[in-house]
């Protein structure tokens, strides 16, 4: 099948490398010509675990291509999955533009039958609205609107095990308005589904909403055991204990129980939002959802209140050194949009700290947003020179068992805020740190 992806970010490189791995001839396009320019030559915009491999070995196969030009991708093309970015407006809102420019494009050069797929996270309508705009431009050319079709496919990969999540999928989500696209969709995935069908056909509006309410559910977790930490700290309790009792109970199950920092990244804010957002505009006010975002909130102002009143407040965080360890909104993954450190560094250079700050893999994204502001380290222990205390943000493997007597020298100070739980209070007690979790 020929298929074209329009947006190469994320979701659109590991949707179109996938794709032709099984033997589609897949063309991925995107309007920032840097990146296409870049994947031409082999690099890749993105960090995500094997993506390279399959994206170079498709390449070279002839099965992937990467340009600017939709209407070169998309001639004779049977199914086009649009995977743009669909960030928050102002008011919480998903902002559309970019799925609407998507559609207004290929209103004016469509040519022959095709099926559209958003598998961008949209809200309710939108992928009525793409069809309604894409047709008016076929019928303003005197062309047989009916030709063009649309189907919803929300994308449900996690950054970090993307090839995993795409290759396995938990669930395939479509809801089409006609059979035959289900069918046609269902063709292409079937490849991934040889173990199980997971193939899940449903009306456009209800595969448009699960995507939003998974997401808002594992936000909610997350806001959960947050606030119960902040309990835990002041009856005494371990959250970690918690945890497991409360994860032993099969009707909870272990996942996203997690105390920590909150949620961050390009997904669960951003949608726990526009689920907001589209409550409120139906007038159905999604109480839970919008608690589970302002806890969030308060959970990371809680962290940085603890940070900031160890050194006696906010005035005497001036001139502070203070080494952070991961920059990413989690592990495996060089995104940072969202992320926890990106609020805590700037708090803290609004305090007028120094900031020292090592990443495995985001440095390069974040040298972007802050340059010279943050003092960028090649490894996690040359932060740790001359700090006055280590903040711990991303639970990357290569900090859960470190060096914690070169830890100890290198500090100025043996302070260690641990926004992950990643060690033993005790442990570290008796190493002669002050260590700060979170809800133990
Ligand atoms: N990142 C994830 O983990 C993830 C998971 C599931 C769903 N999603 C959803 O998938 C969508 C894409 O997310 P992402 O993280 O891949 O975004 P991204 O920002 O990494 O990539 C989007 C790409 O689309 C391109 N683009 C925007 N407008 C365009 C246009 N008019 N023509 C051509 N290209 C255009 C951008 O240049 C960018 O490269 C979002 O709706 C997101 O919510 C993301």
């Amino acid at each position: 099948m020929k298929i074209t992806i329009v947006g190469t970010g994320y979701v659109g490189l590991v949707t179109g490398a996938c794709l032709a791995d099984t033997g589609n001839e897949v063309w991925c396009v995107d309007k920032n010509s840097e990146k296409i320019d870049n994947l031409n030559k082999g690099i890749l915009p993105i960090y995500e675990p094997g993506l390279d491999i399959i994206v170079s070995r498709n390449t070279k196969d002839n099965r992937l291509f990467f340009t600017n030009d939709l209407a070169k991708a998309i001639a004779n093309s049977e199914i086009c999955f649009l995977t743009v970015d669909t960030p928050s407006n102002d008011t919480g809102a998903a902002d559309l533009t970019n799925v609407v420019a998507v559609a207004n494009a290929l209103g004016e050069m469509l040519q022959t039958p095709i099926l559209l797929v958003t598998k961008s996270t949209v809200p309710v309508g939108t992928t009525l609205k793409v069809k309604k705009i894409v047709q008016t431009g076929l019928q303003n050319r005197s062309l047989d609107p009916t030709s063009v079709s649309v189907a919803s496919n929300p994308e449900f990969l996690k950054e970090g095990t993307a090839i995993q999540d795409f290759r396995y999928p938990d669930r395939v989500v479509v809801g089409t308005e006609r059979s035959q696209d289900a069918q046609k969709l269902h063709e292409l995935y079937s490849p991934f589904m040889r173990k199980q069908d997971c193939f899940l056909v449903m009306d456009i509006a209800s595969s448009e909403l699960c995507k939003y309410a998974s997401n808002a559910m594992l936000a909610t977790r997350i806001s959960f055991m947050n606030e119960m930490s902040q309990l835990c700290e002041k009856v005494g309790a371990d959250i970690a204990h918690i945890r497991t009792a409360m994860g032993w109970d099969p009707r909870i199950g272990t996942h996203f129980l997690y105390a920590g920092l909150g949620y961050g990244g390009s997904c669960l804010p951003k949608d726990v939002l526009a689920l907001t957002h589209l409550g409120k505009e139906m007038e159905t006010p999604l109480y839970l959802v919008e608690a589970a975002d302002q806890t969030n909130g308060n959970q990371r102002e809680r962290f940085l209140n603890r940070i900031v009143a160890h050194f006696g407040g906010k005035n005497n965080v001036k001139g502070k050194t203070v080494a952070l360890w991961g920059i990413s909104f989690k592990p495996e993954t060089d995104d940072i949009r969202q992320a926890p450190a990106i609020f805590l560094i700037e708090k803290l250079l609004g305090l007028k700290a120094m900031v020292k700050a090592f990443d495995p893999v985001a440095i390069q994204n974040a040298r972007k947003l802050f340059e010279d502001r943050v003092t960028f380290c090649n490894n996690n222990y040359a932060c740790l020179e001359g700090a006055d205390c280590l903040i711990i943000v991303t639970e990357w493997n290569e900090f859960r068992s470190p060096n914690f007597t070169k830890m100890k020298q290198l500090l100025t100070n043996p302070v260690i805020f641990d926004g992950r739980n990643l060690y033993s209070p005790e442990k570290m007690r008796e190493l002669g740190f002050d260590y700060f979790s979170i809800g133990r």
